[in-house]
């Protein structure tokens, strides 16, 4: 007679008894076979949040879209040369493959299409009606600043003077300073340029555009330089709003506005070289707003950070401390990607100086900075100036 043995298998809660006779159905090779089955089932949904949350749609979209088209509309009655193909603005399954064609009509048809519909010192509307959604950064870009202006102009995105921009057609909400903290990176700044100007423009805000240079080969100290952009463009005008950019972060959805609001705002929040994954929640590097008394009120950055890393994360500490809280976009709106770089090499003390960074606030910031100003360059698609860093006895 034969024997009937009862076998337990304990897999997580699941507890599973079977006599011999199943035995052979569930074996161990049978049991891995179900486990690689839910692994790959958890793999795959994995995959699919990642990839497609960028293309779900949201409020925004939909307020977007219902204006896109009537302006659209508008285009395609009026000015048969701009029309944008309603098909090619696909925004939910064709966004990202947005081609520079399609982006240089909407800028040209957006300039044209909201004179006809504001008036002058009518505030521009809460939602820029001209977006776009995602779009694909252009990677590549003239190697001189000349032909680059040549290029901005040849699509009506060239500023009048000093990379600073407002729509003609209604009162912006927001002034923004731009602030880039500079060397050596001339290809990725032409870039930078080309993407931003008509991304900001689309979105009907009063911009300039200041890159700050450090002279020299000493460390460099980006903090510091983004205290100078803040002191710099200040003299040209009362800016309410500042946006601190690394040159290499190209935002790849223009519903990311570059605006200031009551919190501070960290903008880079999925970046494509970081797998569009924030690494931590308190990092503020990359792309940063804040409001031009936000700023005052922390002292602005610390100027101690020489050496790549942590003087975001002491801003992220500042912040904290006068009881302000880091604000973002969902990561399918903010997103970025970086322009390929060397790996610079980290500071090694940047710890130390994070840990005791709290007692220094009112010491060591915007009160402390000391710099010279070595020239100021005034070009159609920039403010440059360059700066040699006071270095602490
Ligand atoms: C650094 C930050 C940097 C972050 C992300 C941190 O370790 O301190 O400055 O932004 O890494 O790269
Ligand atoms: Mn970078």
């Amino acid at each position: 007679m034969k024997r009937c043995i009862k076998s337990e298998y304990n897999i997580g809660i699941i507890n599973l008894q079977v006599n011999n006779g199943a035995m052979s159905l569930l074996s161990p090779r049978l049991l891995k076979v179900l486990l690689l089955l839910v692994l790959a089932f958890i793999i795959l949904q994995y995959s699919y949040t990642t990839i497609f949350e960028a293309r779900r749609i949201d409020p925004l979209f939909i307020v977007n879209s219902s204006l896109l088209a009537r302006n659209q509309f508008f285009f395609m009655k009026n000015r048969s040369n701009y029309a944008i193909n309603k098909n090619s603005v696909s925004w939910t399954s064709d966004g990202a493959q947005m081609t520079n064609a399609l982006l240089v009509d909407a800028t040209a048809s957006q300039n044209l299409a909201s004179q006809q519909t504001y008036s002058s010192n009518e505030l521009c509307p809460l939602i820029p009606p001209n977006l776009l959604g995602p779009i694909k950064p252009e990677k590549d870009a003239p190697a001189t600043l000349e032909e680059l202006e040549h290029e901005l102009e040849a699509i009506g995105a060239l500023p009048p003077s000093d990379g600073q921009w407002r729509p003609s057609y209604c009162k912006a909400r927001d002034r923004v300073a731009i602030i880039i903290p500079y060397r050596d990176r001339a290809h990725h700044l032409n870039i930078f340029l080309k993407n931003i100007h008509p991304f900001l423009q689309r979105q009907q805000i009063d911009y300039g555009i200041f890159v700050i240079e450090q002279a020299g080969y000493g460390m460099f100290n980006r903090a510091m330089l983004m205290n100078v952009g803040f002191v710099e463009a200040l003299k040209f005008r009362e800016f309410d709003c500042f946006i601190f950019h690394d040159v290499d972060l190209l935002p790849e959805d223009d519903r990311n506005l570059y605006t200031c609001p009551d919190q501070p705002r960290h903008m880079s929040v999925a970046v494509d070289s970081m797998k569009y994954r924030l690494p931590y929640s308190d990092l503020f590097g990359g792309v940063s707003a804040m409001t031009k008394s936000q700023f005052e009120l922390v002292n602005g950055f610390s100027n101690m950070y020489w050496g790549w890393g942590g003087e975001d994360d002491d801003m992220a500490a500042r912040l904290k401390s006068v009881g302000l809280h880091i604000s973002r976009y969902p990561n399918n709106i903010a997103r970025y990607t970086m322009l390929s770089h060397r790996k610079e090499k980290a500071n090694p003390k940047r710890f130390e100086i994070l840990y005791s960074g709290r007692k220094r606030i009112k010491e060591d910031g915007l009160n402390s900075l000391q710099y010279r100003r070595l020239s100021l360059i005034r070009n159609r698609s920039l403010t440059w100036v360059l700066v040699e860093l006071a270095v602490p006895s």
